[in-house]
């Protein structure tokens, strides 16, 4: 059972197969959160609360003895006006303009199955895989209701969260701040690993102390951005990917959003997260309900590694909806590197028809393809198939593709509009914007007001066209520009600060529409690369384009960075050129290949200026590719030697596919030394009594995890190693494969991106 009641005791257990979450009903009424951790019997823990004076420290007026103060007990969601003094998880504005809500135990529900939200998307139950418990919370002043909700994934170690919000007054209130979860830990120590970036440069590993101070990171970028992501790691100070305690935390959301992470007075921990509250603010008239997103987490006693592998596990199982989830994904060629907006339907097609030659499945032909865009000035909003520039309707193009044997892509940018637009002539009303100021550009362009049913409708029937008018089988959903101008004009001037997250609403209702129109189209997201690499988009598009930046050493990191939380089925990664277009980077095929073979595995370049030689070269890394990608979507992912230690020379991962029968490990060298010392690595994820073959010599799966692996360090630029271990008798396969450095003196002029 994974969730346990005591009734008497008003005692609430959340058990999964290595974690206990527990909380009770405390003194006056509060829910206490008592412990979240390793799996621990059923067992009262309310003794480990603290029960001496308030210091300094306001209590609740029933209090007899001065103990019970809101700010020295943990709790399970603390809210403004009640004596808690640390980041609180609702803040609300009454009728009165009080901010007060002090929230007291209604009663509970077990439900079957997993709750879902009504307009956001969620984790969901698959094979009765999970169970729910609901805890009512009211304020009996106010006549707020509040209920949590928890998901228990208990196979997967993973336990979600949403907040609902009910106004059963007969006021208005303000929302003024509104968290997924709080999480308060008793005890303990802890680090934070966040994963902060910029455009190209995402999802960077970072490691810091706890403090006295709060740490806040998040986003106001009105996506989930490059700058931080909102996944995020507590961990014991003495955690390391193979041991010690670490909780995981993530949203389902792809728009603003905040994280806090502090040290308490007592040297307790909270974290909390949620909606951003920057410019947030939400009337919750008579009667309605307000749907918090929902948030995500997992706790290992076991290291990073479990941890990431119960995000993994429960994301391509739980989350992503896509048919494509669990089959192969078509390697897919994009010609926005290739040709950038430089091209004609003859010159896609020969691009696809070089790249049937090298295995690939499907050709995405990327922005440039409609109204009359010739560079990113113009013709956002207007997607009209530009059959000038094509020299051919769509159909054709796309029939002549298929007739190669290959799939047909398109890239959109929905969420935009340029000002030099039939669509801006048309209706410029339709975009964000301040009433009498200049927009600000990003890229040139403008941002629709997604919250507008009118957009939406007109985004559907634009996009529905297109894909009826051919055999059009994946999506490229692209957005470029973060959102600045918070004013919709639907929306009274009290109400404006509803519009980031109804932003939101409107996209995901969008994209719900047009996924269940179009079951069978791959949706890849994207956001000027990475930006908007998060839980929501995932739930409609089951990949998401990594990184701008394919330059395989700057991708080490960033692929890294992203696997985390994210499991490698879901990041783009493709071979691009060399030089490398962003950084002017020299790498070998190999080297890029390998790297790309770390995610859903494409082409991003000319295969038209390709040698025969390249194409038979980049034609067996296809095949080696459709070989070993079940392993990529179903195995389990793990870090040997991380791209953040400064101390090593090499990168190395390993995939192991979940009956730990076949293994892909690949090392890429990042610097070369003269005189060498062997390069030692230790395998991870193997069956300890099993055989493994790589190459002609055999290895016990002990020898390998425990002794390692003996490697050269390989001459030459950037290089890479990949083994493929084999199991024996059961031929165990194991691959690895140690990739060449860069050639740091040949730095190419880069050819500077023209999207940004
Ligand atoms: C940004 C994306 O990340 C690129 O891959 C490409 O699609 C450009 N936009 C096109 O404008």
């Amino acid at each position: 059972m994974a969730i346990l009641i005591n009734d008497d005791k008003k005692l609430f257990t959340l058990q999964t197969r290595n974690s206990t979450y527990q909380m009770k009903v405390g003194e006056f009424g509060y829910l206490y959160h008592l412990y979240y951790g390793k799996r621990i019997d059923h067992q009262d823990l309310s003794y480990l609360l603290y029960d001496g004076p308030s210091h300094f420290t306001p209590y609740p007026y029933e209090s007899k003895n001065r103990v019970g103060s809101l700010t020295l007990m943990p709790q399970e969601f603390p809210t403004v006006g009640t004596g808690d003094l640390g980041s609180v998880a609702l803040d609300v504005e009454n009728a009165d303009g009080t901010r007060i809500i002090d929230l007291k135990y209604k009663g509970y529900e077990v439900l079957a199955g997993k709750y879902s939200l009504t307009e956001l998307p969620s984790f969901y139950s698959h094979n009765n895989d999970a169970q729910t418990l609901k805890i009512t919370l009211v304020d009996v002043i106010s006549d707020i209701e509040v209920e949590l909700y928890y998901g228990v994934f208990e196979d997967k170690d993973v336990i979600t969260r949403a907040v609902v919000i009910s106004n059963l007054s007969e006021n208005a209130i303000q929302l003024k701040k509104t968290q997924s979860l709080s999480l308060d830990l008793i005890s303990g120590q802890y680090d934070l690993i966040h994963f902060h970036g910029r455009w190209a440069d995402e999802r960077n590993f970072e490691r810091v102390s706890l403090t006295h101070n709060v740490t806040t990171f998040g986003s106001d970028y009105g996506i989930s951005s490059a700058k931080e992501n909102p996944g995020f790691i507590l961990l014991n100070k003495d955690t390391t990917e193979e041991t010690g305690d670490c909780y995981g935390f993530n949203l389902v959301y792809s728009g603003n959003f905040q994280a806090t992470a502090e040290l308490g007075t007592l040297e307790q921990s909270r974290v909390t997260l949620g909606l951003g509250d920057n410019e947030f603010s939400w009337q919750l008239d008579p009667g309605a309900m307000f749907e918090v997103p929902e948030a995500v987490m997992s706790f290992s006693s076991t290291g990073l590694t479990q941890l990431s592998h119960n995000f993994h596990d429960a994301i391509r199982e739980n989350l992503c909806r896509s048919k494509y989830i669990n089959g192969p994904r078509p390697v897919l060629i994009n010609n926005w590197e290739a040709t950038y907006f430089d091209f004609t339907g003859k010159k896609l097609l020969e691009i696809a028809t070089a790249a049937k030659d090298i295995g690939a499945d499907l050709f995405v032909m990327d922005d440039g393809w409609f109204g009359k865009r010739s560079d990113d000035n113009s013709s956002l909003g207007d997607w009209f198939v530009n059959e000038q520039k094509l020299g051919c309707s769509l159909n054709e193009l796309v029939t002549k593709i298929n007739a190669l044997g290959m799939e047909f892509g398109i890239w959109f940018e929905p969420e935009m509009v340029n000002e030099d637009s039939e669509l801006y002539n048309a209706h410029p009303d339709w975009v964000l914007n301040f009433p009498h100021r200049r927009p600000l550009l990003s890229r040139g362009q403008m941002v629709l007001d997604m919250s507008k049913e009118a957009v939406q409708n007109y985004l559907f029937d634009r996009i529905s066209d297109v894909l009826d008018s051919a055999n059009v089988s994946y999506i490229k959903w692209d957005m470029n520009r973060p959102i600045t101008e918070w004013y919709s004009k639907d929306l009274t001037d009290s109400r404006q600060g509803e519009l980031q997250h109804r932003y939101v609403l409107g996209l995901y209702k969008l994209l719900g529409r047009l996924t269940r129109r179009y079951p069978d189209v791959l949706f890849e997201g994207c956001s000027s690369g990475g930006a908007r690499f998060d839980l929501g988009m995932l739930a409609y598009e089951p990949q998401i384009w990594t990184s701008d930046n394919t330059d395989a050493i700057n991708r080490l990191k960033i692929q890294y960075g992203t696997s985390f939380f994210y499991p490698i089925s879901t990041m783009g990664s493709h071979v691009s050129a060399s030089p490398n277009h962003q950084n002017g980077r020299v790498t070998p095929f190999e080297t890029r290949a390998n790297v790309a073979m770390a995610g859903t595995f494409g082409y991003e370049l000319d295969v038209t200026k390709m040698s025969d030689a390249d194409k038979k070269q980049a034609k067996a890394y296809t095949d080696f590719y459709k070989r070993v990608q079940e392993m990529t979507f179903e195995g389990d992912y793990y870090h040997l030697v991380s791209p953040f230690d400064r101390d090593n020379d090499a990168v190395a991962w390993q995939i192991v596919a979940k009956d730990q029968s076949k293994s892909l490990v690949t090392i890429v060298a990042t610097d070369v030394v003269g005189n060498p010392p062997f390069v030692y690595i230790k395998l991870r994820g193997l069956k300890s009594n099993a055989k493994y073959k790589i190459k002609d010599n055999i290895y016990s799966g002990d020898a390998l995890m425990n002794a390692g692996l003996k490697l050269m360090q390989p001459k030459g630029n950037y290089l890479q190693n990949k083994f493929i271990l084999k199991k024996l008798p059961i031929l165990n396969e194991l691959e690895v494969r140690f990739c060449r450095p860069p050639q740091q003196e040949n730095l190419a002029e880069t050819h500077g991106s023209t999207w940004s």
